[in-house]
């Protein structure tokens, strides 16, 4: 059966000050390392895209998993397989080989971008996205409008862990937002 939260967020190590003052650095290896936990959080995000015992999908059906560069990738790809449909990196900026469209965004402390190839988004295709972890919602932001910009339509926003107080549920306004931890920032 699915584990209590509090057995999952035991298995994320908070690193302070890492890697500055005063970020909080969730490492989510312990979890990776843990094939029954990393089962159980696969399948909590899978069951709200798959029927329910009355027919019902939750958070609707989708056509493919898109994930953050790069600890969406590592929930996305196992996420996909579960639900048997693709996977679709979001890449970094300088990745991917051109033609690629691609969204800049700010971080905590700086600027970065992520790129997707163009044309590899079916048009229309209900996309879920994943991450490890909402801080301030730039990444999410950025990766939703860039899958919509692409032709894509954002089913809902998957994340381990929601940090509350960075603001990031707040960029995602008007989206679905799955967290299965929640925590003060
Ligand atoms: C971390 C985390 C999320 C993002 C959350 O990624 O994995 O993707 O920050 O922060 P935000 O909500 O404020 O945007 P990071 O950019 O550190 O890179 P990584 O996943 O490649 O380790
Ligand atoms: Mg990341």
């Amino acid at each position: 059966g699915p584990r209590r939260a509090a057995e999952i967020r035991a298995l994320i190590r908070d690193v302070p000050d890492y890697p500055h003052p005063p970020v909080v650095f969730r490492d989510i290896t312990p979890l990776l390392a843990d094939g029954p936990a990393l089962a159980d959080v696969v399948e909590a995000f899978a069951r709200l895209h798959l029927p329910d015992a009355a027919g019902r999908v939750l958070d609707g059906e989708i056509d493919v998993v898109a994930g953050m560069e790069a600890r969406g990738f590592l929930l996305g790809a196992p996420l996909a397989t579960r639900l048997g449909v693709g996977f679709l990196p979001l890449r970094k900026a300088g990745k991917l080989p051109p033609p690629v469209e691609r969204v800049d965004y700010d971080l905590e402390y700086g600027s970065a971008a992520i790129e997707l190839r163009t044309g590899t988004l079916r048009p229309g295709a209900r996309v879920l996205l994943i991450d490890d972890v909402l801080a301030t919602g730039g990444t999410a932001r950025a990766a939703a409008d860039l899958v919509e910009r692409s032709g894509g339509h954002v089913m809902a926003l998957a994340f381990l862990m929601e940090l509350s107080g960075l603001g990031g549920r707040d960029r995602l306004a008007g989206r679905t937002v799955e967290s299965l931890l929640r925590v003060g920032s």
